[in-house]
């Protein structure tokens, strides 16, 4: 019980700071929520005239590291990452000339995480702020209407988004194996999964066993830097990322309406995401294409790159908005 309190609460998530570890016979209290802070540089970032990476400023001056590749002239997709990891997990995509030739591809690190500052107060983590942090981006890069492909909790910024912005502020919505919001988070993600988030909000060295969660054999120097995006990252960060008030009826009046089409993916070998209670979300969505991915882990596009790709950029032809 005080583990489920934790996760609902992030205030009570500081508690947790403290951990009891043995050594030997004798119990010792360690702190592991040392926080590294991390220095925005351009020699470490490798932000440079060559690099298409940038700091945007969201409106609350919170700083957020962002980048886009590709042609600016094609439909624009934002990606959004999941919990606790980065914008570099996209990097498979982003690298791929595929992807490339036909959408412009966005990214950025979520407030919290990666390169972007981490606040660690509540006010920061009003659900408006992270939709001003989605603002940033799509100004700074001059984006009219893109596409969102929001995967795992990174499903939770469209109900942000959509909080303060009409339904034609998108193009449409992608989810990946995505957690639609956080008053669901407890539902949607597997048993498992919960089990593992609410380790982590004690005992952050258990990241490790989450990763392995979410595919069983990634590339080491993949694995290494999704371990990395962990490390940088306050615990406290974590536990208002997953537990923040958020209110979903403009996300689903969107999509009941028609406004709004959806394309919901999902992995047949995912451990994290429940399918059913994802899709039992979003009952009564008007435009809605789902599709499970054979063989695929929560990954998705690392365990189907080419098949993941196909169901994307098609459904993307299929639905851009007139003149866009
Ligand atoms: C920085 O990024 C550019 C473009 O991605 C690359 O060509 C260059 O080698 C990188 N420099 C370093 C020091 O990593
Ligand atoms: C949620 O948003 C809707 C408008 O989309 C509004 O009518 C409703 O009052 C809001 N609910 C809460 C609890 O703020
Ligand atoms: C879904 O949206 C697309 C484009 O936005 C449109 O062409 C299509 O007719 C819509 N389908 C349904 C069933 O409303």
């Amino acid at each position: 019980m005080l583990l489920f309190l934790k996760a609902l609460h992030p205030a009570i998530a500081l508690l947790a700071f403290w951990s009891i570890v043995a050594a030997g016979d004798v119990l010792h209290p360690v702190s592991v929520d040392t926080q590294v802070t991390i220095k925005p540089t351009d020699a470490n970032f490798n932000i440079s005239a060559v690099s298409t990476g940038r700091f945007v400023t969201s409106k609350d001056g919170t700083q957020i590291f962002a980048e886009a590749r590709g042609n600016p002239s094609k439909p624009a997709v934002v990606f959004i990452h999941g919990f606790r990891l980065g914008a570099t997990v996209f990097d498979s995509i982003f690298d791929d000339p595929h992807w490339l030739s036909q959408v412009y591809l966005v990214r950025y690190d979520t407030r919290g995480h990666g390169r972007s500052d981490k606040p660690t107060d509540a006010t920061s983590w009003a659900s408006e702020r992270l939709a001003q942090d989605f603002d940033a981006v799509v100004q700074s890069y001059n984006l009219h209407c893109p596409f969102v492909l929001a995967w795992s909790l990174g499903g939770t910024h469209i109900v942000d988004i959509l909080s303060i912005h009409p339904a034609t502020y998108l193009s449409g919505i992608i989810y990946n194996a995505a957690i639609p919001d956080t008053t669901h988070l407890m539902s949607v993600v597997s048993p498992a999964g919960v089990a593992l988030v609410l380790k982590i909000l004690s005992f952050p060295q258990a990241f490790i066993e989450f990763i392995n969660l979410c595919h069983p054999a990634l590339e080491w120097n993949f694995y290494l830097a999704c371990l990395g995006n962990g490390d940088v990252q306050p615990t406290i960060a974590a536990g208002f990322a997953g537990t923040r008030s958020q209110n979903s009826t403009a996300l689903l009046n969107a999509g009941r309406s028609g406004e709004l089409a959806l394309l919901a993916i999902f992995g047949a070998d995912d451990k994290l995401i429940q399918k059913q209670p994802a899709l039992d979300f979003i009952s009564g969505w008007k435009n809605l294409t789902v599709t499970t991915l054979p063989n695929a882990e929560h990954f998705t596009w690392i365990s189907q790159p080419e098949l993941f790709r196909t169901t994307v950029l098609e459904w993307i032809a299929g639905h851009r908005k007139r003149g866009i």
